[in-house]
């Protein structure tokens, strides 16, 4: 049974899990998530997205200590219910049951509700040849509105930037782009809706800084701690759109896409259009810690300390 749900330590398949219309995660959007993959049938840095899914929480001031079940053991019983070969894992944390004002007094318990799938493949063509992406005239939430920092499962922003680039674009050029890339108040680039995003120039990778208001993205950090590792001149940098579209070389990066070239931007081809050595070599020594870490049964703590 590839695809289970789990709300509150209830198990089954996703016609028979429910929760209530008063859960202010449907009602506000008051709530958080993590998506974790597995490699080698077992969560791939667990205790990473376990730390971020806490630090999400705590911003928000959900109480996820006051979960009624333990969110580690219900991830794996629900993992061995599905018995995918590898698994796709949403966790939600929501603030739970309430009265319908913005008061949270007298809310909860927390909601959690863990959603298993069979992982989604990524097309081995997309791997060799990239992806296009577009610069979407939506504007990340400002870390003053809605911190990006925090994976709260209120994605409106995020889903409005993927209408940009796959309906109102595909209209304009006739060609839909595959991730739609946003910009802070300031235009600066900061990530795709549901990746973080690397250029190289001049043999340097660079990745938008935190502080320009982004996720600090799981698979983001292990590249930058991998390249710097391997040699790689690697590190964090404000991006105009012009570094992106002039870039020698660009990926994204998430959980369900790993490491993944950019072939075009707005429609222009990055340099040749092709992936290049740096973002092939990234994309090697990810692959190694994603086989590393599952063969040797690291997870769920970290593969990468
Ligand atoms: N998305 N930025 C945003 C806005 C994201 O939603 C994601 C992940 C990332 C990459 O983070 P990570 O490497 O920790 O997956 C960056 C997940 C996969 C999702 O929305 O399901």
């Amino acid at each position: 049974m590839p695809e289970r749900v789990n709300v509150n330590g209830a198990l089954g398949g996703p016609d028979e899990a429910a929760i209530s219309p008063l859960d202010r995660g449907f009602l506000f959007g008051d709530s958080v998530y993590e998506t974790i993959r597995t490699y080698g049938g077992r969560p791939f840095l667990l205790r990473e997205h376990l730390d971020r899914l806490r630090r999400s929480a705590a911003a928000l001031d959900i109480d996820a200590a006051a979960a009624p079940v333990d969110i580690e053991a219900e991830i794996a019983r629900t993992l061995a219910a599905a018995g995918n070969p590898e698994s796709a894992v949403r966790v939600v944390v929501s603030r739970g049951r309430g009265p319908l004002g913005y008061d949270p007094a007298g809310c909860g318990p927390p909601t959690v509700v863990i959603h298993v799938r069979a992982c989604p493949s990524i097309p081995e063509q997309w791997r060799r040849e990239g992806v296009d992406v577009a610069i979407v005239p939506v504007t990340r939430n400002a870390p003053a509105a809605l911190d990006p920092a925090i994976k709260s499962s209120n994605l409106l922003n995020n889903f409005l930037a993927w209408r940009e680039a796959f309906l109102a674009w595909r209209e304009a050029h006739r060609l839909g782009a595959w991730e739609p890339i946003l910009t802070n108040a300031s235009g600066r680039i900061v990530e795709g809706a549901s990746s973080n995003i690397f250029v190289v120039r001049d043999g340097r990778l660079r990745t938008p800084p935190l502080e320009d208001g982004l996720l600090p993205g799981i698979t983001r950090a292990a590249v930058l701690e991998l390249a710097g590792r391997d040699d790689l001149d690697a590190g964090e940098a404000s991006l105009q759109p012009d570094d992106l579209r002039r870039a020698d070389e660009a990926f994204l990066t998430s959980t369900l896409k790993g490491v993944l070239p950019i072939r075009r931007c707005d429609g222009w081809p990055i340099h040749d259009g092709r992936p290049g050595p740096v973002t092939r070599r990234v994309m090697g020594l990810f692959e190694a810690l994603a086989q590393t870490g599952s063969n040797r049964g690291a997870a769920p703590g970290s593969s990468l300390r």
